[in-house]
């Protein structure tokens, strides 16, 4: 998740009203679909009758079940042994970690250009102050089974649901999280230098005009570089079958570019990581790249790595480094690497995170969808993958203020093709950039009949991050004009549409969020994948959908921290809508992934949270929220049985 856009992309119309929407949840037994169970409800007259008191209130304790494991772990390329003659050329070696307390390793002679010397200097360089703490451990924890006190399932909700539709067999459930966020130790066993690390050194006003409160560094977060184990542990316990998380490309390769050293150390991670997922019965699912550009992509200058990372591009959000020469190639070299050492295993890749908060302009985007379209390829008909192959996407799809005015459909329209279009026509449909791009982004980067061929094709579904649902009405009499005016002076540029809070009723869009300018939006979602699903005739997958809370406002209390409800209902309420998105709109939706599966460091700080676990951030201990029981139970109560 990535918590800017709103901020910055789209004008913001003021808060007109509110509208509350009551969402349901599921116990696990539905009496609803039962005809027994309406019968007395039915009945036109009560009968009222005396009987013996008893304290009667009994409670049901069900405890959480694990996932089964695999009877047959299923492969989806060659093992590595068989296609490594694909990648003739890569070396191996590790690094270690960097120790700041002596500046310089004690081999401090000059070991080349990618030799130890060269790794210290890489982090000497990066603005990383004050680095000193590496948090509680160093080394991979041993997981231990979670006590089966912990997965106990809490009271029903209040809301029980009305639906009786099931969760189709083949529909990949699970759970998302990315590096950057989680991982910790940095500078540990050969990880490089990425552009996460200035995030916590935004300039303070910068950091105020976001609303975030405490700046904080990614240094430690929830120290799952060490904890995976553990980790992974926790998700089979209570039921999750796919877990989806990033790789970080500094930690495969050190040096960032092609023709550079790998990291042993950092395959060996992701390598355990990944057999140790499949051990306890959860899929994983990789993505290559979740905002963690190496920082080799922004230059030596730390003044200028700061400026150029800053929030201040006029497409994106941030700059993430695409526009580089050699990005393309780099990037696909990595890609490379990693699909040929784990495309025996995973079922399910994503080459980009979100790529548009980093497209900061034509070329940018040039390099996300071509480096995307070579690896889609290489894994198709090099590695011969039977795996699926996507991007993650942000900025759902928009949705008319009002659908019967032609203006507010003909807002919503643009406002669709400039944020998912240049990524989406080209790739899916192997159609040119939508009209709405080219004139706003004056210096995209034409596209050429081949180049449409190669792209047209390389997405096996859509991935699409459906946090909210921005709801769209039109700010300027001529879009057109709007869109070809980048001049500062210009405040609608570039969106040139509107994004509003409230309905035409002034209600609120949906139960706003404590932390973030974001409201739950279960009633659009349908609209959303239909739009995806009909527009660009591919399955869909809601790669990430989840809602946060105040993580700064935390109760002192951990039960009261545990009794999220407020996340039970948006997930529940999302779920529910999926379901009718397949069964009565005959949409193929793939899966979900919520966001996330424990709580995180958000991109400079841990002022929202939305984790479907607590982290005691003194301890790095664990709590399963209320929220993660009731989905789970939701969808096992609802999954087909074979
Ligand atoms: C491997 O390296 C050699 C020597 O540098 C070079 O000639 C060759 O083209 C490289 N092969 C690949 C596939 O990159
Ligand atoms: C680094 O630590 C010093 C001393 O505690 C403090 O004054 C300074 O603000 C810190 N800098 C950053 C960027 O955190
Ligand atoms: C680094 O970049 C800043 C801003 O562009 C510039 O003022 C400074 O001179 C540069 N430093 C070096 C060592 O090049
Ligand atoms: C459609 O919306 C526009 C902009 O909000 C408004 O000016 C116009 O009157 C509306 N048209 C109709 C037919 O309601
Ligand atoms: C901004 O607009 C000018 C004038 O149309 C155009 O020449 C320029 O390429 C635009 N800049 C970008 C980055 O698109
Ligand atoms: C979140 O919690 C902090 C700390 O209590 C508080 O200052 C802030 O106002 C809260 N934010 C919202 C939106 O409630
Ligand atoms: C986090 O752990 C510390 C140290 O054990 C403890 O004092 C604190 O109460 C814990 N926080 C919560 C919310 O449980």
């Amino acid at each position: 998740m990535f918590l800017f856009f709103l901020y910055l992309l789209v004008f913001i119309g003021s808060a007109l009203g509110q509208q509350i929407y009551t969402h349901t949840h599921g116990p696990s037994t539905r009496p609803f679909c039962q005809p027994t169970a309406t019968k007395a409800a039915l009945e036109k007259n009560p009968t009222y009758k005396y009987a013996q008191f008893k304290y009667t209130n009994t409670e049901t304790v069900r405890t959480a079940s694990p996932v089964p494991t695999f009877t047959s772990t299923p492969r989806y390329a060659p093992p590595y042994a068989e296609v490594k003659h694909l990648l003739p050329n890569i070396s191996t070696t590790s690094w270690g970690s960097w120790d700041t307390r002596s500046a310089r390793p004690a081999s401090s002679h000059n070991d080349g250009q990618y030799g130890h010397l060269a790794f210290s200097k890489l982090w000497e360089a990066a603005p990383v102050p004050n680095f000193t703490s590496r948090g509680l451990y160093s080394t991979t924890v041993s997981p231990t089974p979670v006590p089966t006190e912990e997965l106990v399932l809490p009271p029903p909700l209040l809301f029980g649901p009305t639906d009786c539709y099931s969760v189709p067999q083949d529909f990949v459930f699970g759970v998302a999280g990315s590096a950057a966020q989680i991982e910790g130790a940095i500078a540990d066993e050969g990880r490089a230098p990425a552009i996460p690390e200035t995030f916590a050194n935004l300039p303070p006003e910068t950091a105020a005009k976001l609303g975030i409160r405490d700046l904080s560094p990614n240094y430690i977060t929830d120290e799952n570089y060490y904890l995976y184990r553990q980790d992974i542990e926790r998700l089979a316990s209570i039921g999750i079958r796919y877990y989806s998380f990033s790789i970080a490309w500094s930690r495969i390769l050190p040096f960032a570019f092609s023709g550079t050293p790998v990291n042993s150390q950092g395959l060996a991670h992701y390598d355990d990581l990944i057999n140790f997922a499949i051990s306890k019965g959860i899929s994983p699912v990789v993505t290559l790249h979740h905002f963690d550009t190496p920082l080799q992509f922004f230059g030596d200058n730390q003044t200028e790595i700061l400026t150029n990372a800053g929030i201040r591009c006029y497409l994106g959000t941030s700059n993430l480094g695409f526009q580089h020469d050699l990005f393309e190639d780099a990037f696909v070299n990595y890609g490379k690497i990693v699909m040929s050492h784990f495309a025996d295993r995973v079922p399910f890749w994503f080459t980009f995170n979100e790529p548009q908060v980093g497209t900061v302009n034509g070329i940018s985007v040039d390099h996300v969808i071509k480096s995307h379209a070579k690896l889609y390829h290489f894994y198709k008909d090099e590695l011969r993958g039977t795996g699926k192959i996507s991007m993650k996407m942000e900025i759902p799809p928009g949705v008319p203020l009002n659908p019967l005015n032609e203006s507010h459909v003909a807002a919503a329209e643009h406002f669709n093709d400039l944020q998912l279009g240049p990524f989406l026509y080209p790739l899916a449909l192997g159609r040119d950039y939508p009209s709405a791009y080219k004139m706003t982004v004056q210096d995209y980067v034409p596209l050429s009949e081949g180049d449409l061929c190669n792209l047209k094709g390389t997405l096996d579904f859509i991935g699409m991050d459906v946090y909210t649902a921005p709801i769209v009405f039109p700010v300027v009499y001529d879009i057109a004009a709007c869109a070809a005016n980048n001049k500062t002076s210009n405040s609608f540029y570039p969106s040139c549409v509107g994004i509003s809070e409230t309905t035409e009723n002034d209600w609120l869009i949906g139960q706003p969020s404590e932390s973030i300018q974001m409201y739950s939006t279960p009633t659009y979602l349908r609209t959303q994948l239909s739009y995806l699903w009909n527009t660009f005739r591919t399955p869909v997958m809601v790669t990430e959908f989840g809602h946060p809370t105040n993580g700064t406002a935390n109760p002192p209390e951990l039960n009261a921290i545990q009794y999220d409800t407020v996340r039970s209902e948006y997930y529940v309420a999302f779920l529910g809508e999926i379901l009718k998105a397949i069964w009565e709109d005959h949409i193929h939706v793939l899966g979900a992934f919520m966001w996330s599966f424990v709580d995180n460091w958000e991109w400079g700080s841990f002022d929202s949270q939305f984790g479907l676990q607590y982290v005691n951030r003194t301890t790095q201990e664990r709590t399963f929220k209320r929220s993660f029981f009731d989905v789970v139970d939701y969808i096992e109560t609802r999954r087909a049985r074979s």
